[in-house]
């Protein structure tokens, strides 16, 4: 009863000095604003995103939304709510860059492809939001969807009508005919109808572009080579030129939008870091002088190196044509020992694990995959966390426990530094200072 009258008191006194305030500095009728509301969370260590020594006996500071202030025993202003997290260790809200929120593979291939439409998607979607979030992944940049369903949950969650990590989306990925994005493989009589990712040429290219920042894309995604997923007869085939690929990243940034390059092949590698691609998505078959070319341009790479594992154990159940189950065999193995290649080498790597491949809820199963494959826990950590926001162009608001950004911190009971596999397990989610799971 005590901390709500003081909590009462505090908000008096706001209410009465904003009202003057608003009154003196434009003699106009503003709404008062309503008191901050504080929160303190307290734990046995920090570990900030950046890459640093972990801080003992944190205290977070909250305001409304956002982090007031961060240090080891800090005191606690009057009135705070204290979120006393013991020995558990705090993070920055986890970071994935490269998600499908929008599906999951159901039981069967064929049922996924013709019984059902983009509308059994979107009433699900919003269940597989949730499960990303509460698995502690606050942010995700959500790398194409069918029908603007990512653009509706984007805004549903922005508006709180909806349980969500903040999105980036990308609308429909940008494919060639018979490409990746294409429905290849099946009758030439068949077709689905809906919104179209297909574009050829470069004026088509550039018209579909403006298409998907008119109807809300946040960045742009292209299928610059073959991949598993689909029914191309290769895994990594070029499927735009050079000229293609520069013209869609220059009408991208024309529009102020970063591009995404789906990207498993040589060849197709370079040609959209050359043309200048802010992240390679998969990088499969990057080589070494791939590697260096993305160093030089600093391009991010975002390697899915944990998905492999469920492809193979589950898809042929699913029914998938042989023929995919195949391609992942040769993806899976190259993908992971490239990955090792490229932390050796020093690339800018982000955390993205194409959840949506497989179940969404189970996207920290890659940090463990990470470290097997040549990241220190920290470094993991750091692409998942001011590394991704980076990649995202949002350092100045997410991305590390640091005064003036979003409120987007977890725990896990753990230390994430000794058994990485913790982040498999996050018990406590805060997003914009609001907490969903504790
Ligand atoms: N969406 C990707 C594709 O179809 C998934 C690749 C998964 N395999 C892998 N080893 N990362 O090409």
């Amino acid at each position: 009863m005590k901390r709500v009258d003081q909590v009462g008191q505090v908000g008096l006194v706001g209410v009465v000095l904003s009202a003057a305030l608003a009154v003196t500095m434009a003699g106009q009728t503003l709404q008062p604003t309503a008191p901050k509301k504080i929160t303190v969370i307290k734990a046995a260590r920090l570990i900030d995103g950046q890459g640093g020594a972990p801080l003992a006996n944190p205290v977070v500071v909250i305001e409304d939304d956002r982090i007031a202030s961060v240090g080891a025993g800090l005191p606690v202003p009057a009135g705070a709510e204290v979120i006393d997290l013991g020995g558990a260790t705090l993070l920055p809200g986890l970071i994935d860059c490269h998600t499908h929120l929008t599906g999951q593979p159901g039981e069967n291939y064929y049922d996924d492809m013709f019984r059902k439409s983009p509308i059994d998607s979107a009433v699900v979607a919003h269940l597989y939001a949730t499960r990303t979030l509460l698995a502690g992944f606050t942010t995700v940049r959500d790398v194409g969807a069918s029908e603007l369903i990512d653009v509706a949950m984007r805004n549903a969650i922005n508006r709180g009508e909806i349980v969500g990590p903040r999105m980036q989306v990308a609308t429909l990925a940008v494919g060639a005919t018979g490409g990746h994005g294409d429905m290849s493989g099946f009758s030439p009589y068949l077709s689905i109808k809906g919104l179209d990712g297909i574009a050829d040429g470069i004026d088509e290219i550039r018209k579909l572009v403006r298409t998907e920042v008119k109807y809300g894309a946040d960045v742009i995604k292209v299928a610059a080579t073959a991949g598993v997923l689909s029914e191309e007869d290769s895994v990594g085939a070029p499927q735009f030129s050079q000229e293609e690929l520069n013209a869609l990243v220059d009408e991208a940034h024309m529009w102020e939008k970063r591009v995404a390059a789906h990207a498993h092949g040589t060849e197709g590698i370079k040609r959209v870091i050359k043309a200048g691609v802010t992240s390679v998505e998969h990088a499969s078959f990057i080589d070494d002088e791939g590697i260096r070319l993305a160093r030089e341009k600093g391009t991010w790479l975002v390697m899915d190196i944990y998905n492999d594992d469920y492809i193979v154990a589950e898809f042929a159940k699913k029914g998938y044509p042989q023929k995919i189950i195949e391609k992942e065999r040769l993806v899976g193995r190259a993908q992971r020992e490239n990955f090792r290649k490229a932390v050796q080498a020093g690339a800018k790597m982000a955390f993205g694990s194409d959840a949506g491949v497989y179940p969404h809820g189970w996207n920290g199963k890659q940090f463990a995959k990470m470290v097997e494959w040549g990241m220190t826990p920290n470094q993991a950590i750091k692409a998942a966390t001011i590394d991704a926001a980076e990649l995202l162009g949002w350092r100045d608001r997410i991305g590390s426990v640091e005064a003036g950004k979003f409120a987007d911190v977890i725990a896990v009971t753990g230390d994430p530094i000794k058994d990485v596999t913790e982040l498999e397990r996050v018990k406590f989610v805060m997003k914009g200072g609001v907490v969903y799971k504790r």
